[in-house]
């Protein structure tokens, strides 16, 4: 009797263990086997990297380059310092008078480029980041220099940037009346509502002031009226900087409740299906140029493996299966449309896609050129208390909310949103700017440089096709062209739809020429036989022969 009782006993508990030691396995499988799915083991590496710098002669020979082409890149340089430094001295004094007081643009100066390469780029090169003025798709620095913008300030930049020069001018106008009052509304507030819920196709609205806090709320409420803990986010996935939906280095704490699973995968479905401690999935729909990767920026391009490429149909089956899952388990399906939102289609990425999520959050051009977030929902997911436990509240305030002049700009944008002339340029997008990027490729490949584009409707990446440690020299050879980028360099190319096709000819012949000028100046010299791995072993020692066993700041401590 008692060996049949430790029988059972054993039976049970193996029971037990048995269950989450699967459900385990299955979390770990549907993890992307890359470091961008790993935050913690990420985190652990960068925290005992130490940092190295090359010297001047190392600088250009990374890559053990033949002396014939470190003097091309040599006298390459020197030119390129001449022309960027000589044509905006007084947007470089001021930028560098500034740098060191304002952090953002001290983060931001240090990493445009892999950080051996910095420190020695930096003392050479001043570059500035200060602009003036900006029209018809062009910005002008401090001395008069004008570039073509491509950077499409950080995705804001959809309809051009006079459109929403005249969005504000009669936002400003509209609130004048109210001017900053706050906690009463705007009647702009009811028409923005009603629109943006004929929109989302959801049935509330509620404003914040970044994308950030957007996607804060919607994972709180979905957490509260769920009674679960964790999120779901997709390997590489952007969602703002707040500490639940960035695992990995960046992020000083590591999130406890947050799963990163791959991207476009039947294990991440698996995992959905079977926990019953997930409250909601984030989806950016960006990843679908590149899913399970990171935002491509050029800081991290220490050789020519970035490989992007976008498939509609493809995601838009994986959406479907994901919202398929999310409704059979009671998960909140969150589309994060900050970014996309009102670029890929008027409608956004709901419409575009043919997906209908639970709540979504839109930002950045929806201000009208003024900062916002919104987020969008159901109103079973959006109530933010209960009637029948009146204490159990689920808080979220912002004193800027809902302010005047914001609202008044995000009026107009709608408004103009439905006009016919800003309908026309949504007409046939992604066979205007499919080709457009085919006739760059086009291009490129007869000018025999190993350079491409990869595509995402009006946002694109480069993608590099031989072997290489200096691709990222490319943001500077486009500067010198006349091509403005963001600081993540040539990884994200953002271009408004009000870009007419005679703008875009004097783009590609910029583009091609700065390629051809880098090819010359020999940054893409490749030894025959050198792979993108053996670039990517050779770092790996390199890094390898620096490692720290305690993380730096802990060896501080001490
Ligand atoms: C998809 C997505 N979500 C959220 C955010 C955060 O928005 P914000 O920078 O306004 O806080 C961004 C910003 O780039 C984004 O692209």
């Amino acid at each position: 009797m008692e060996t049949w009782t430790l029988i059972a006993v054993a039976c049970l508990l193996a029971g037990l263990l048995f269950v989450p030691a699967r459900q385990r396995l299955a979390l770990s499988r549907a993890k992307h086997p890359s470091l961008a799915g790993h935050g913690r083991i990420a985190q652990f590496l960068a925290a005992r990297l130490r940092g190295y710098a090359f010297d001047e002669a190392d600088f250009f020979r990374a890559d053990k380059a033949p002396e014939v082409v470190v003097c091309a890149r040599r006298q390459g340089f020197e030119q390129l310092v001449e022309c960027l430094n000589g044509r905006s001295r007084t947007t470089a004094a001021v930028s560098a008078s500034l740098r060191p007081q304002l952090s953002d643009l001290e983060f931001t100066s240090a990493y445009r480029v892999p950080f051996p390469f910095s420190p020695y780029l930096r003392s050479r090169l001043a570059l500035g980041s200060m602009v003036a003025s900006s029209h018809d798709g062009e910005v002008e620095d401090l001395d008069g220099t004008r570039f073509i913008d491509l950077s499409g300030s950080y995705g804001v930049n959809v309809l051009g940037y006079d459109f929403y020069k005249s969005c504000i001018d009669e936002a400003v106008a509209r609130a004048h009346a109210l001017g900053p009052v706050l906690g009463q509304y705007h009647p702009a507030v009811l028409f923005n509502v009603e629109q943006l819920r004929t929109i989302s196709g959801l049935d509330e609205v509620s404003f914040h002031m970044s994308g950030t806090e957007a996607v804060m709320q919607a994972v709180r409420l979905a957490r509260y009226h769920t009674g679960r803990t964790h999120l779901v986010r997709f390997c590489g996935a952007y969602h703002g900087w707040w500490e639940d939906v960035q695992p990995g280095p960046g992020n000083p704490v590591q999130p406890r409740e947050t799963y990163t699973l791959r991207d476009m995968d039947d294990r991440a479905l698996s995992v959905l299906d079977r926990r019953k401690d997930i409250a909601c999935v984030l989806v950016n729909p960006l990843q679908a140029l590149h899913p399970n990767r990171p935002a491509p920026g050029d800081s991290t391009l220490v050789d020519s493996g970035r490989s992007a490429g976008f498939d509609p149909t493809a995601y838009a089956e994986w959406l479907r299966r994901l919202r398929a899952v999310c409704t059979r388990r009671g998960i909140v399906l969150i589309l994060d449309e900050v970014f996309l939102g009102f670029r890929l289609a008027p409608g956004g990425a709901q419409a575009y896609f043919g997906v209908e999520a639970d709540m979504v959050t839109y930002g950045k051009t929806l201000g009208g050129g003024l900062p916002v977030g919104v987020l969008c929902g159901r109103s079973r997911y959006m109530r933010r208390y209960r009637p029948d436990h009146p204490a159990d509240i689920c808080f979220a305030r912002g004193t800027f909310n809902a302010h005047p002049y914001v609202m008044c700009a995000m009026q107009v944008f709608l408004e103009r949103l439905a006009t016919p002339e800003v309908r026309a340029l949504y007409e046939n997008l992604d066979q205007v700017w499919n080709e457009r990027a085919a006739s760059l490729n086009a291009a490129l490949t007869a000018a025999a440089v190993p350079v491409r584009v990869a595509n995402m409707s009006t946002v694109w990446t480069v993608l590099y096709t031989q072997p290489s440690r200096y691709n990222w020299m490319f943001q500077f050879y486009l500067r010198e062209a006349g091509l403005l980028l963001s600081w993540v360099g040539s990884g994200r190319i953002i271009f408004s739809l009000d870009c007419s096709a005679e703008r875009f000819a004097t783009i590609v012949e910029r583009f091609v020429s700065a390629a051809c000028a880098m090819q010359q100046d020999g940054w893409w010299y490749a030894a025959p036989d050198v792979s993108n791995r053996d670039i990517r072993r050779a770092i790996r020692n390199e890094m390898l022969s620096r490692w720290q066993m305690i993380p730096a700041h802990a060896a501080s401590d001490r």
